[in-house]
């Protein structure tokens, strides 16, 4: 096994366990329709970040559709290394007590971070509460280079002092945290979100340009409101934070996982089934639901949920550019490539955000996929953050039955788009390293079972 490939199977362990899967690989019997109903609860994007932001106040929050992933597993262990008491009060619902916040010992962080991002995002909540932040070196997807040069840049325009150590990162803010002039460099999501969590508390007016302004983080900003934070959205991707002296603990229901329903829409339509996705909602996918249409899948909106489904007949090829929002997610185009593989003609997707997230069409094409990866951008956007360009756009050609085949799964979404791939596949299928697939999915393996999916799970 290379180093990688050793690396990839222990965090897929790692991040099994931690929701209790025991299992490292699923046997899957492709080519059958997926049916059924599946229930969506809170973005995994979300609801990780609401968790940070108790950490901001003195007084209990509570967190509700929290869903039972790995992610939240390791933001919880790092909340309680830190002091935080997080309770489950009801199915899905968190209550956060930081009243008694204290340091943590950095080994303990770093064992507990695994390969997760989220512990950036406890620098300035910490610098706030105990004047000290140590970040071990962050994981995440592996879909390209994830610098954070954004998060530490802003840090220190706020005043934090940052010292590379070999342990990772310590930060230190000797004189408090003040109010700054920002513009990101690229839209970030994680650095809008750090901009928001060290901004509150800090005396004076923040300024932040060029924000993301992605659902996922009006929801932060919502939930930041009602701790007393006073922030403006400005038109042009411009937000104002007015820092105040003290918040409260929140009461919130997350915001449901749109890359979760957007997975099952993409299922629906590479195995030609039909899934009522409950808990979805018509406004944050709608860039979503046009794609999905042209390419000639049909959905019924209603209060409760989406129903997507394969309405019959041939497939259309599309040409998407993934984009920060209100543009097409990068989260959404795996799952998606697998149904492309099934349009009739020639499909163009150009990923502008990671520089690396094509990998996973490796495994398509061992399964009969036509999937050419191109170094250079082919169409009108180009690379949002320029560095060195890897893989820009993949090219789908279909359609091209997919037969079983073996598989490692390489990251989260690449991964489920990797199971789709298996389901809708003709024969068997052994996919490994599916603990990946826990960081964000919640209960997928019942859900599958629920969808009518043939398969079974070995350790
Ligand atoms: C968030 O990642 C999500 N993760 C990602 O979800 C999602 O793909 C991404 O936003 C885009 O929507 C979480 O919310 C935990 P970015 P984030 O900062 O915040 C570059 C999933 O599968 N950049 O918007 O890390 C970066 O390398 C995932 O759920 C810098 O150069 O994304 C990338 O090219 C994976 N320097 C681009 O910006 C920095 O300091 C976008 O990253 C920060 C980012």
């Amino acid at each position: 096994m290379t180093p990688l490939a050793t690396d990839l199977k222990k965090d897929a362990t790692k991040a099994a366990e931690r929701v209790g899967i025991m299992s490292d690989r699923i046997i899957i019997r492709g080519g059958k329709p997926l049916n059924g109903r599946v229930d969506v609860r809170g973005a995994k994007n979300l609801a990780t970040k609401a968790m940070v932001a108790a950490l901001l106040a003195e007084t209990t929050s509570v967190l509700r559709d929290v869903p039972e992933i790995s992610d939240v597993n390791i933001v919880t262990g790092m909340l309680n290394a830190y002091g935080v008491s997080v309770t489950e009060t009801a199915p899905g619902e968190l209550t956060l007590d930081p009243s008694e916040v204290e340091r943590a010992h950095f080994s303990k962080i770093d064992a507990l971070a695994g390969s997760s991002r989220i512990p950036i995002l406890f620098c300035g909540p910490l610098l706030h509460r105990i004047g000290e932040a140590l970040i071990p070196d962050l994981g995440g997807c592996r879909i390209g280079d994830r610098p954070i040069n954004f998060h530490l840049d802003a840090l220190r325009a706020f005043g934090a002092i940052v010292d590379k150590s070999y342990e990772g990162i310590r930060l230190t803010a000797p004189n408090g945290l003040t109010g700054a002039q920002i513009e990101l460099p690229f839209p970030s999501v994680g650095a809008t979100e750090q901009v928001l969590l060290t901004s509150v508390l800090a005396k004076g007016t923040t300024e932040l340009r060029n924000a993301a302004i992605e659902p996922e983080i009006m929801e932060l900003i919502a939930i930041l409101q009602k701790m007393g934070a006073i922030i403006t959205v400005e038109p042009n991707r411009v937000i104002v934070i007015e820092g105040v002296e003290k918040l409260e603990g929140y009461q919130h229901r997350c915001l449901f996982d749109r890359n979760e329903a957007a997975s099952w829409a993409a299922a629906a339509l590479a195995t030609k089934g039909d899934i009522f996705v409950a808990g979805a909602r018509q406004q944050e996918l709608m860039t979503f639901l046009n794609v999905y249409r042209k390419v000639g899948g049909a959905f019924e909106i209603t209060e409760e949920g989406i129903r997507f489904y394969h309405p019959g007949g041939d497939l259309k090829p599309v040409q998407i550019e993934t984009d920060v929002h209100p543009g097409f997610m990068t989260d959404w185009q795996q799952p998606l490539v697998v149904a492309l593989t099934q349009a009739h003609g020639t499909s163009i997707v150009h990923e502008t955000v990671y520089e690396n997230r094509f990998g996973f069409t490796e495994a398509l094409n061992e399964m009969g996929a036509n999937i050419v990866v191109h170094k250079d951008g082919i169409a009108s956007v180009t690379r949002r953050v320029p560095r060195r360009a890897l893989e820009q756009a993949a090219v789908i050609t279909g359609p091209t039955p997919l037969h079983g085949a073996d598989i490692e799964i390489p990251d989260l979404r690449g991964g489920f788009s990797h199971l789709i791939a298996a389901l809708s596949a003709e024969g068997t299928s052994t996919v490994s390293n599916i603990g990946l697939i826990s960081r964000g999915y919640e209960h997928f393996i019942d859900k599958l079972s629920a969808l009518g999916a043939d398969f079974d799970v070995e350790g």
